[in-house]
């Protein structure tokens, strides 16, 4: 015993360098979000160097431009020439169903800290794909039941037409209508070009629904949220979706526009853990205002690596095991990965935004805990 003890410790003494491939986008309707993944991830890593004072981490960034094609050839460029250890990051779900066979076949660990595309760890899963942030699903379908049991009977959709938009609205569809709920009609809206939401408002009043379910995220939220108010609909039928619509990254920026807003998400700055108020303190500090769903996600990506990087994991292979064993109690409240899916299992938030003392909150309605996805995807997680 006594001799492995003393070959080990000077292995573990040695520097561990760690190449991390951050895949955000700085650009585009989603470059908000991007810098704020960044930020989240880049307070985890400081926090927490301390615990793996052997590992040396360098971050190479890309700009995805929320464009798949764009994407993937600066993926391919983190890998092939960088030789990134892990790739973490995208936001758009068409971003990473377009990198998701490069990723799978280079063996490339990947923490998603954003995009939600269901299939990436669904029908397309990878073993290389460890998902921090949430699924499409996972945040959309808790509103079915939610919506029904407030006595709403019929409800009007709509969302940007990718994969994300479709995803999110087919979940809630699904569960509304399970719930006795029915959709009397949607619409989709071109993605990243839709400046004016007028004529799809006007059809959504038209329909005559008792609300509205909307996923909107980055500036089509700002806009959406802002015109929803403006068109007058605000008073009568009454606006729900996923949280992403009133994110505190952009609520105070739509201001009354956002008041009265109810959604469905994973993380609010309102939640009171410990936890929260420690991540929303250092996360102020360093900003001067409260954290986003976006910078918690980046954060717990950055928390996922070091739990990974202090399990031992030093390659590829070996990051990408560990990586899809972590748990931990993150600000959003306890996390872990589903050995089924890969996908975080998480609570999800059902909150009301509200003007409090200091700007937009969130009155939290309703907790749905440890919300996983159906495994249909056992197979392609092997
Ligand atoms: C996505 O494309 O998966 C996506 C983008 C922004 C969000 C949520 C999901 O806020």
């Amino acid at each position: 015993m006594a001799a492995v003890l003393l070959t080990a410790t000077p292995t573990l003494a040695q520097a561990e360098d760690y190449t991390v491939g951050l895949l955000l986008p700085y650009s585009g309707v989603y470059a908000a979000l991007g810098e704020e993944i960044d930020s989240g991830f880049t307070l985890a890593l400081e926090q927490r160097a301390g615990e793996i004072p052997e590992a040396e981490i360098t971050i190479v960034r890309e700009d995805t431009e929320v464009k798949p094609p764009i994407a993937l050839s600066k993926t391919r460029k983190l890998v092939l020439q960088d030789e990134v250890d892990v790739l973490v990051g995208v936001v758009s779900s068409g971003v990473l169903g377009a990198m998701r066979d490069f990723v799978h076949q280079s063996g490339t660990p990947l923490i998603v800290a954003n995009a939600g595309n269901d299939d990436a760890t669904g029908k397309r899963g990878s073993p290389y794909i460890t998902r921090l942030s949430f699924s499409n699903s996972q945040v959309s379908r808790p509103m079915g039941p939610w919506m029904a049991e407030q006595g709403i009977e019929s409800v009007f959709t709509l969302a940007p037409d990718y994969a994300a938009g479709h995803q999110m609205i087919n979940a809630f569809t699904e569960a509304f209508e399970d719930a006795g709920g029915k959709v009397v009609g949607q619409d989709f809206t071109p993605f990243q070009n839709t400046k004016d939401f007028g004529p799809y408002l006007t059809t959504a009043r038209a329909s005559g629904a008792d609300a509205i379910f909307a996923f909107y995220a980055g500036g089509e939220a700002i806009s959406f949220v802002k015109q929803y108010e403006s068109f007058g609909l605000a008073e009568d039928v009454p606006l729900h979706g996923t949280g992403f619509l009133t994110s505190s990254l952009y609520v105070e920026s739509q201001g009354s526009a956002a008041e009265g807003v109810i959604t469905s998400l994973h993380y609010a700055p309102a939640i009171a853990t410990a936890e929260n108020q420690a991540f929303v303190e250092a996360f102020s500090a360093a900003h001067g205002r409260l954290p986003s769903e976006y910078a918690v996600q980046g954060y717990d990506a950055g928390q996922a690596l070091v739990e990974a990087i202090k399990s031992g994991a030093t390659d590829r292979a070996s990051l990408a095991t560990a990586l899809s064993e972590v748990q931990f109690t993150s600000p959003r409240g306890p996390v872990a990965i589903d050995p089924a899916t890969n996908n975080i299992v998480q609570n999800i938030y059902i909150y009301k935004t509200v003007a409090g003392d200091a700007g937009m909150t969130q009155k939290i309605l309703g907790v749905v805990e440890a919300v996983r996805d159906p495994a249909q995807s056992a197979q392609a997680v092997q």
